[in-house]
């Protein structure tokens, strides 16, 4: 590993601020989520609270997703959600071998961080995945549950609010998945803390 310290400033106010609301907002949708649907007998949060608090987050939340989208498109932070399609697979596979093996042995990171690349292809699978499929698709099936009225009747014979009911529960518990393995990355910087200190002032600490 490189033995000298680098603080590397990845991370401007605006993300800082947009991932901070999101974090926030998706551990509150996730506890009134669960509530929501293991509402019987009692849960957590009180099926009425946790239903209009689940509404305003999940709201909250598309706003604010709408402007990490904006931003992505008129900042430079959307050039490190373009994947460079070729080689992509095996470069996957070099990182995915990198954190079951080469960590183990002390061994340099196939990707190293720098400015002009700040996730390594895993992350970077992992965050375009969720960043323009899972949440999109959580807040578009979230809205029509919201709003029925503007939700398919039916498709093929099934109703469209029971299929958008299942979009949503299957996107939410991938994105809870995705939480859990991400935190559990997220400690494995140069300190267990470092990584979530980097979040909070914008410098990313390299080995
Ligand atoms: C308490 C919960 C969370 C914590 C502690 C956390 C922590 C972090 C940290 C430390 C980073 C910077 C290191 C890195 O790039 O890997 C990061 C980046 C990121 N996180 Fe999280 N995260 C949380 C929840 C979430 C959630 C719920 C989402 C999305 C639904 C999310 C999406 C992202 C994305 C997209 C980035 C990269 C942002 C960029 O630089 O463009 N995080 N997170």
């Amino acid at each position: 590993m490189n033995s000298h310290n680098e603080r590397l400033y990845l991370y401007p106010v605006w993300i800082r601020v947009w991932h901070m609301t999101n974090a926030l907002l998706c551990l509150i949708l996730i506890i009134t989520g669960l509530s929501i649907q293991f509402s019987n007998p009692s849960t957590v949060v009180k099926f009425k609270v946790a239903v209009s608090v689940h509404n305003i987050a999940g709201t909250i939340l598309a706003i604010s997703y709408a402007l990490f989208f904006i931003g992505n498109l008129f900042t430079r932070n959307g050039v490190f959600y373009v994947i460079e399609v070729k080689g992509f697979l095996n470069r996957m596979m070099a990182q995915f071998r990198y954190y079951t093996i080469g960590i183990f042995r002390n061994e340099s990171p196939p990707f190293p961080v720098t400015v002009n690349s700040k996730f390594n292809p895993l992350q970077q699978f992992s965050y375009v995945a969720l960043m323009y499929a899972l949440v999109p698709l959580v807040i578009l099936s979230g809205l029509g549950l919201l709003y029925p009225e503007i939700t398919v009747n039916s498709i093929m014979g099934a109703s469209g609010l029971d299929i958008t009911d299942l979009i949503h529960l299957a996107a939410g518990f991938l994105i809870t998945i995705f939480m859990c393995i991400h935190i559990y990355f997220c400690t494995i910087g140069k300190t267990p803390t470092s990584n979530f200190k980097s979040m909070i002032d914008g410098y990313h600490e390299s080995h």
